[in-house]
Formats: C-alpha cells, structure tokens, sequence
C-alpha cells in the first residue's frame, strides 16, 4: 500500500507538470487504485477558460480509460492554498466509483489530512436503481 506522504509527493510532482496559465493555480492529484497502480495528472486550462479540467478528473480519467474501477486514495496538492479540497464536479466524478474515497492533502503546518469523500459531498448524485456491480 503506498504511504499518504510518498502519494502527496507523487501529487506535488504531478502539480509541477500542470498547464496552468492562465490561473497561476498548479494542482496535482495521485490516485491510487486497487491494483497498487498510481494514475498522476496536473489540471489542465485552456484560453476557452471553461474547458479547463481539474487535476482530480484528468487522473481519474486516465485511471478509468485502463480499465481501472476500484481506488483506495487520492492525495491532492498545490503549493499556494492548504488544503486544497477537490471541487464539487470532482467530488461527484470520484464518488461514482467510490463515496467512501480517502482524500489526502497536506495542511499548511505541513501535517497530512486524511478525510472520506463523504464527509465533503455527503449527497452525491447518484441514478435510482444503480448499483455499484452495475458499473463494470
Ligand atoms: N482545480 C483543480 O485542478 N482541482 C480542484 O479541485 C480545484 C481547482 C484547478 C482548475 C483550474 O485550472 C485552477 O485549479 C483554478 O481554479
């Protein structure tokens, strides 16, 4: 199991490779997956401002698309805000996969915060008569 220290790095690595220009605000998500594997992505921006995708989507995106359906955590980090929180769209796209999620971010005393998706969006969406086997 990857520690919640060494996943906030693979985050802050991703964070670095963000494309955040026109925002200034470079994130970087870690997502772990039951098969041990860690999908990283930064955000991505774009000049049509809202097309820009958060860091949390693009990692979850390329966890999904290899075929990926089961995570353990996701740590999350930038460097100018602690802690960052995943916003409302990524909690919604997390949480059709797992409600439970762990999410890890860092606090500004450089302490580790580990919460369940939960307890950020406790109501996630999700369609009447859908269970979880449904989604494979
Ligand atoms: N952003 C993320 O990547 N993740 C979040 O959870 C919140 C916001 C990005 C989107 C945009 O590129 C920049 O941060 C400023 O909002």
């Amino acid at each position: 199991m990857v520690e919640n220290r060494k996943l906030l790095n693979m985050a802050k690595e991703a964070a670095g490779k963000a494309y955040a220009p026109y925002s200034g605000f470079q994130v970087g998500a870690a997502l772990l997956a039951d098969s041990g594997l860690v999908y990283t992505a930064g955000n991505m921006e774009n000049s049509s401002y809202s097309l820009s995708l958060c860091a949390e989507r693009a990692a979850l995106a390329k966890a999904v698309s290899e075929g990926e359906r089961e995570f353990l955590k996701i740590a999350v980090y930038n460097s100018k805000q602690y802690p960052v929180v995943p916003c409302g769209a990524c909690l919604q796209s997390l949480a059709e996969f797992d409600p439970e999620l762990e999410i890890i971010t860092e606090n500004a005393d450089g302490g580790i915060s580990v919460k369940k998706l939960t307890k950020y969006l406790p109501h996630a969406f999700k369609l009447e008569g859908k269970k979880c086997e449904d989604r494979h």
